[in-house]
């Protein structure tokens, strides 16, 4: 599917190509906040799951009308957080790295998801290390970005690399706020060989990170969106993009101008709702790579 791209005819700003995703996203239809493992998460305020659903579903068919593929995995009673779909695995050429929560109120999702993989012709690897899945594992052209400091832990970082076979580079996050990788860093034009002519970039919000990571990020993303703390704490980098759409908060207004600056084509969706459980869009979607 191609997109017309009007930025790019009238800005000097580059022409962005659009790539075909295919996604896992799982119906919130069980969502709540009964437990506090981040510090979005407040069990004594209620929460509307008809609300949750509704919001979920815009960003299921925003990723449809747009030509994305989106699977479906079943919700399952008593897994409030199995809607953040992007903890569920790390996939890459149909093989599906499954995950160890680091915290027990999640792991009754590990199987659940390896049992999915399974099932949809996928490889599945066991994990042997502590880690959230594409939470902390970010695919940035043929690099993988790995997050630590809250939930994975820094030996994941080298399970990941032997099984995939990739440079791994290793982010210490700091701030509790933003716990897993994708909450601080949104990957713009993610896949291996993409558009050819420009380097895959991100977007990331430095404070987030410790100064050695920050020196790594700058280093290695000269040319990188620098989020402004204030979209950064209404989950601006917690985004999907295509290679053209980008898919964010419509409370990150600095971000969306930024995006459009360089060509981007941002697309709004509220997830209010799913912030609550201390999610947006990115966790909402894990990359299928591969497998047909
Ligand atoms: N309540 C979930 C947790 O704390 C939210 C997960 C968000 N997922 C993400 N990929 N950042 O684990």
């Amino acid at each position: 599917m191609s997109t017309q791209n009007p930025a790019a005819a009238t800005t000097a700003a580059p022409a962005r190509i659009q790539q075909r995703r295919r996604y896992l996203m799982c119906r919130p239809e069980h969502f709540t906040v009964s437990y506090r493992i981040n510090p979005w998460m407040e069990p004594a305020k209620p929460t509307d799951t008809a609300k949750a659903v509704a919001q979920w579903q815009t960003l299921h068919d925003a990723y449809v009308a747009l030509g994305h593929d989106v699977e479906l995995i079943d919700p399952v009673p008593g897994l409030p957080d199995m809607v953040y779909t992007a903890n569920g695995g790390f996939i890459i050429d149909g093989r599906a790295l499954g995950v160890k929560f680091r915290v027990d109120e999640r792991r009754g999702e590990e199987q659940p998801f390896m049992d999915w993989f399974a099932a949809n012709g996928f490889e599945v690897i066991q994990p042997v290390e502590v880690q959230e899945g594409e939470g902390d594992f970010l695919l940035v052209g043929d690099v993988i970005l790995a997050g630590t400091g809250f939930r994975s832990v820094g030996d994941s970082h080298r399970e990941i690399g032997d099984v995939f076979g990739k440079e791994v580079v290793s982010l210490r996050l700091i701030d509790p706020r933003f716990y897993h990788l994708d909450t601080a860093i949104a990957v713009l034009d993610p896949v291996e060989g993409s558009g050819g002519a420009e380097r895959a970039n991100i977007a990331y919000l430095p404070s987030a990170f410790d100064e050695e990571s920050q020196r790594i990020l700058a280093q290695r993303y000269p040319d990188a969106i620098r989020v402004s703390d204030e979209d950064g704490a209404v989950f601006g980098l917690n985004s999907a993009s295509d290679g053209l759409n980008v898919f964010i908060s419509p409370r990150a207004k600095g971000f969306e101008a930024q995006l459009r600056e360089r060509g981007y084509n941002p697309v709004l969706i509220d997830l209010s709702e799913l912030l609550l459980g201390g999610g947006g869009i990115k966790c909402c979607t894990l990359e299928l790579r591969g497998n047909r």
